[in-house]
């Protein structure tokens, strides 16, 4: 039995986290639950559901709103503020903490479940991104208390899974092309919301499925496997791989291959990483081998950059990561607001990682200072157009 703390619980991979707590009773006791707040009425159907002891809720008007839903419920404490994920990851006494928040507000439940030294579940890929040396600092030595969630990662936790690290060559890590595929740059500028948002393979949340849609998912998934596993970025590809079946490959210095093959379906990484090194039943479909040919092909740069300045930003380190992905989550909140086009979302972090003048170092308060600067500026071109 595993207790565990879901950060996140009222969104898609909360929810399916959930799930797979659902199916397992004997193997899994959720002991926190967290959310932002947006979804009452959800939230508190979890908390009659699962009788979590603590409750974290970042917005304390929604916080009313759960306890109004839940009238005299005995036995279950809240946490309310802005600080409510962090300190549920710090404080609750879980065995494993899921990481399922999204954006870079992820980074401090991350470093907070890690430092009061429990095993984090991560989903929240932004943590790595803005904080990935601060985060690799405290499993040194442990890498097993950081799980990754991202079905890619799981997937290449998988493929090396017994292997000897010195005899790994490269991985690949593959992408839908998400619901432009093919599309070309003047194209692109015409794409609506609508169709940003409705992703080929998987069903998630807007955030995630706007990053997919222009690739700077992709990008944010190659620094975290930078840093996940210790990889050079020359040593990580991407390819567009449209049925979704392939995750990941890993390929070794004999020329040896070992791909990760599944139905695109969260609940097996969530699976994995809360069971780990376990393999539970999910309920995920075996794949239909013989109804669909796996292809694989190269990433259209032009028609979409983002790839290439994930690499590049990768590269510079420092405080570079953490402005891209400030100036993203700004840019893509105003492409759904229908303030700008699908393509300016990615023109304009590019122009706020141009504009960046980095520190020396890198610490938690560095990183606030550049995501600070990096979501004004942002704004500030945005407002300016
Ligand atoms: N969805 C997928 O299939 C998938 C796959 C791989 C990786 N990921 C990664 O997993 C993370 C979550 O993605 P998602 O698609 O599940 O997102 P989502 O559906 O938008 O859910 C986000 C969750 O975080 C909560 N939240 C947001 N801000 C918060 C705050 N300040 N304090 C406490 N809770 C907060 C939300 O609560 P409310 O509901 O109250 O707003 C919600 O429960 C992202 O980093 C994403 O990149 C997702």
């Amino acid at each position: 039995m595993r207790s565990v703390t879901i950060l996140g619980s009222t969104g898609s991979v909360g929810t399916q986290a959930l799930d797979v707590v659902r199916r397992n009773p004997e193997r899994f006791k959720v002991i926190g639950l967290s959310a932002a707040g947006t979804n009452e009425e959800l939230l508190a159907g979890q908390i009659r559901e699962f009788l979590p002891p603590v409750v974290g809720i970042a917005d304390e008007e929604a916080a009313e709103e759960v306890r109004t839903h839940l009238g005299s419920i005995r036995g279950v404490d809240f946490v309310v503020g802005p600080e409510a994920a962090e300190r549920l990851a710090s404080e609750a006494e879980a065995d494993i903490v899921l990481n399922a928040l999204v954006g870079s507000s992820g980074l401090g439940p991350t470093l907070a479940a890690l430092q009061s030294g429990k095993t984090l579940a991560l989903a929240n890929k932004e943590s790595l991104v803005v904080g990935g040396e601060l985060v690799m600092d405290l499993i040194k030595g442990e890498p097993e208390r950081l799980l990754p969630v991202d079905s890619e990662h799981a997937a290449l936790a998988m493929a090396l899974r017994g292997e000897r690290r010195e005899d790994l060559k490269r991985v690949v890590l593959t992408g839908s092309g998400g619901p432009f595929r093919g599309w070309t740059a003047t194209e692109l500028a015409k794409a609506s919301m609508k169709e940003a948002l409705q992703h080929p393979v998987w069903s998630m949340g807007p955030k995630i499925t706007i990053d997919s849609a222009t690739l700077m998912n992709k990008g944010l998934e190659v620094i975290e496997a930078h840093y996940l596993f210790g990889l050079e970025y020359s040593q990580i590809h991407v390819l567009i791989h449209p049925e979704g079946l392939v995750h990941a490959i890993a390929e070794f210095r004999d020329g040896s291959m070992r791909a990760e093959m599944a139905t695109a379906d969260m609940r097996l990484p969530i699976q994995l990483a809360l069971a780990w090194p376990e393999r539970l039943p999910t309920g995920v479909a075996s794949l239909p081998l013989t109804e669909s040919p796996l292809t694989f092909e190269p990433v259209d740069h032009e028609a979409f950059p983002a790839v290439d300045l994930a690499y590049r930003v990768g590269g510079l380190g420092l405080t570079f990561p953490a402005v891209m992905n400030a100036a993203n989550e700004v840019a893509v909140m105003a492409f759904l607001e229908g303030k700008i086009s699908l393509p300016r979302i990615v023109e304009i972090v590019q122009t706020i990682v141009d504009e960046h003048e980095p520190p020396s170092v890198v610490s938690v308060v560095h990183i606030e200072r550049a995501d600070i600067w990096a979501r004004r500026r942002t704004a500030e071109i945005i407002e300016a157009r």
